[in-house]
């Protein structure tokens, strides 16, 4: 590379992006909700596609709602090299889970852009739809359905808490960012997330950059308790059909089903919904999330077949019914994308080292249809999805730097 580019990323424009990003859904105690398809996404869209057309890139979206902002490539028919990662955020969110992917990309762009690099592929900065799942479930909906792995179909009738639909909110997207839609599943050459880790590891052995190996296993189930309304002072104990306290003895036995020493497998029950949740009512539904996951996908799938049964057996005289909401076993990157990445930060001078993603990410989906790999950089004390995450503006820069570096040796040169 003759002008070195990653010299022309900007540390401090790109700490500014993820201030100003964070302003749209931001938060009381300094952290970001940003829910999918919400006016604060539909902001924060609008911001980046502002940002992005004063550096010349071609906006655009497609029937699931994804946003790409195009740097086109000297050769317009070869498959593009993408970059992004996601806009919306948990509820309590913080400034970087996602948006560091997505203004890392916007970054690198402005960087080539000012280096007089013309690629020969063209190259996509993308933000992906619903990567968090918590509006809409399951999450990765943007990515699973650009990839082919989910039909479009399937997710437009999801609604959320409020009963809205997602076909709903993304005719509210089009009608507030009216953009040309591109087809799904267009061919793809390759695609680099770049991610805050949202885990502990670099920070504690001292690397910046992290080559990631790949992302363990999750399976994501919905739990549906029922039982029978009754006055809470009237009825006897045994008559009761309490959607609860089955609902509690649920949650124990997964719990110490999945109780594990070596901590590789990962439960959670981050949602839980009680009907009428009335102080002197017994609850007549209760609606749970099970959230599993582990780096073996033979284990996992076992594990994971356990849930049905496991609520089956504690439910009393309640019914129970299981949906598994997405399946996504443990994947490797291939090597040649790792050492792509490793070299890069190699030729930079900045630390890496191999790691495995414990943290679920749109790559996964891009993996089985081109050359996939992703860059972690250090989060403050491994803290994410939560308000106090936060990141060094050096770290973040750093990420950049190996990430437009791979992204142009991707793309191919278009001078040649
Ligand atoms: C992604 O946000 C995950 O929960 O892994
Ligand atoms: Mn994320
Ligand atoms: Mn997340």
């Amino acid at each position: 590379m003759s002008v070195d580019v990653a010299s022309l990323v900007d540390q401090g424009r790109l700490w500014d992006r993820h201030m100003r990003m964070a302003v749209h859904g931001a938060t009381a105690a300094g952290g970001v909700n940003r829910q999918a398809l919400s006016a604060e996404d539909i902001a924060a869209q609008k911001t980046l596609i502002a940002w992005g057309e004063a550096l010349g890139l071609v906006a655009a979206t497609d029937p699931a709602g994804n946003l790409y902002l195009r740097l086109v490539g000297t050769d317009s028919d070869a498959a593009p090299v993408m970059t992004g990662s996601h806009l919306d955020s948990q509820p309590s969110g913080g400034k970087f889970d996602g948006v560091y992917g997505v203004l890392a990309g916007l970054e690198a762009l402005e960087a080539i852009r000012a280096a007089g690099i013309a690629p020969r592929r063209s190259i996509e900065l993308v933000a992906w739809m619903n990567e968090e799942g918590s509006r809409f479930a399951p999450g990765m909906m943007g990515s699973s359905v650009f990839a082919g792995a989910v039909p479009l179909a399937a997710i437009l009738p999801v609604r959320d808490a409020a009963g809205v639909a997602v076909g709903q909110a993304l005719a509210q997207v089009r009608a507030a960012l009216p953009l040309p839609s591109w087809p799904l599943q267009r061919p793809v050459h390759a695609y680099v997330e770049a991610h805050i880790e949202q885990g502990p590891l670099l920070e504690r052995d001292g690397y910046t950059i992290g080559v990631v190996t790949g992302i363990q296993g999750k399976r994501t189930f919905s739990v549906t308790v029922t039982g029978e309304e009754a006055h809470a002072g009237t009825t006897p104990r045994r008559e009761r059909k309490d959607a609860l306290v089955a609902a509690v003895r649920m949650v124990q036995a997964l719990n110490a089903a999945f109780a594990d020493p070596e901590d590789l497998i990962k439960f959670t029950v981050g949602r839980f919904d009680v009907r009428p949740n009335a102080p002197s009512v017994i609850p007549s539904l209760v609606r749970f999330s099970v959230d599993l996951r582990h780096p073996d996908s033979a284990v996992l799938r076992a594990l994971g077949d356990q849930v049905v049964h496991i609520c089956g057996a504690e439910c009393g005289p309640c019914k129970v019914e299981v949906v598994e909401l997405s399946t996504a076993m443990a994947l490797s990157f291939p090597e040649p994308m790792r050492a792509l990445i490793r070299n890069q930060a190699r030729l930079l001078r900045i630390s890496a080292t191999d790691i495995l993603s414990s943290a679920g990410h749109d790559a996964r989906y891009l993996h089985p249809i081109c050359h996939t790999g992703m860059i972690f950089v250090p989060c403050r004390a491994g803290i994410s999805h939560n308000e106090a995450e936060s990141a060094e503006p050096g770290h973040l820069a750093d990420g950049t730097r190996v990430l437009v570096r791979t992204l142009v040796e991707l793309a191919g040169d278009g001078a040649r």
